[in-house]
């Protein structure tokens, strides 16, 4: 079964083709932002002015006729966005008369992990832009643990970058810069339970850059904070839930530290530490065309006028219903 996956929640506008093994092609065509962060409208313009573009190259490399199922991310994501993507898959499926199915974004970041690594049974750390949430598997629903209380990791990661005069996205160069920090600055370290908070680090952080502390040193005291943050919980969640593996997704999870940090952690407890290859760790159509075939294959379908999108899409909200 061939599956084509349209993927554009946020910033990047991505189309995958898989099949039941691999994945065939990835197709990206992001929006950057001139300066700023994101704009939801400039970033649905972006979209629609470059999906046709970027369905034809798909169709280039893989026959319309070939392609068994349409998937799209419904939700969660802008409202401008999410709309644009389901319209075009939409058009696509009614086009082609094949079946369509809207797949939860996070679920995607999940399986797609899943799929890529040898993890059954893990405590999922999902870090993205938008989002922060420490998630795992009880029964025929994935339960979120633990997550942000205000803005997602990634978010805050940018926001500082931003103020210190770096280019969107912030991760790799704040990555890049904490590489050569010596010395910790403290800043506030926000963990409540399960739950985390990163607003009044970014804010802390600012505020080093602002008394000329080094931008590197900056950078290595914002990153050394936030992940201990994020390793301490996805820890007390393998300890709560008595689990062995640790699953690492979402654009930030590139980032070198932080995979280091909860693979010695993972080390320390005997769990196995899983991370997707770079390409699939950040949002792409595949994730999404990958979950939809799961999805379908265990009976979802969307029919299209079901197929509005969901700003507020919970991973929560899905049944389970394969392994
Ligand atoms: N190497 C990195 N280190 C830290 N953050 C990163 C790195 N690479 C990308 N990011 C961050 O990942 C976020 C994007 O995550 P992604 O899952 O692709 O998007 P979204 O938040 O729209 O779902 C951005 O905030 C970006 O700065
Ligand atoms: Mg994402």
């Amino acid at each position: 079964m061939i599956v084509l996956g349209i993927e554009g929640t946020a910033w990047s506008l991505s189309a995958g083709v898989v099949d039941e093994n691999n994945i065939i092609l990835i197709e990206n065509n992001p929006y950057i932002p001139r300066e700023g962060g994101i704009h939801p409208r400039e970033a649905s313009q972006h979209h629609s002015d470059s999906i046709p573009d970027l369905i034809s190259k798909v169709f280039s490399n893989v026959s319309p006729e070939e392609v068994d199922l349409i998937a799209f991310s419904q939700g969660p994501g802008m409202g401008p966005c999410l709309r644009i993507v389901a319209t075009a898959a939409r058009l696509i499926s009614l086009k082609l008369k094949k079946p369509l199915v809207g797949v939860n974004h996070c679920l995607a970041h999940v399986e797609v992990g899943r799929w890529r690594t040898q993890a059954e049974n893990p405590v999922v750390l999902y870090v993205s832009g938008g989002n922060t949430q420490i998630i795992a598997r009880r029964g025929n629903y994935y339960r979120v643990f633990g997550e942000t209380l205000d803005i997602g990791i990634g978010n805050g990661i940018d926001k500082l970058a931003r103020h210190m005069g770096l280019k969107h996205p912030g991760g790799p160069r704040i990555e890049k810069l904490a590489e050569s920090g010596r010395e910790y600055h403290e800043l506030p370290y926000v963990v409540k339970g399960m739950d985390l908070s990163f607003s009044g680090l970014v804010t802390a952080a600012q505020r080093l850059y602002d008394n000329k502390v080094r931008m590197e040193d900056v950078a290595f005291s914002f990153q050394e904070t936030a992940f201990a943050m994020l390793t301490e919980v996805t820890e007390r969640a393998l300890a709560y839930l008595n689990l062995d593996e640790a699953l690492l997704v979402g654009g930030v999870g590139a980032n070198k530290r932080l995979q280091g940090m909860l693979r010695t952690m993972c080390k320390d407890r005997n769990a196995k530490f899983f991370c997707p290859p770079n390409e699939l760790m950040g949002d792409n159509g595949a994730m999404i065309a990958y979950t939809g075939l799961l999805m379908y294959r265990h009976g979802y379908e969307t029919r299209v006028e079901d197929s509005a999108v969901k700003p507020d899409f919970r991973i929560e909200d899905v049944e389970v219903r394969w392994d």
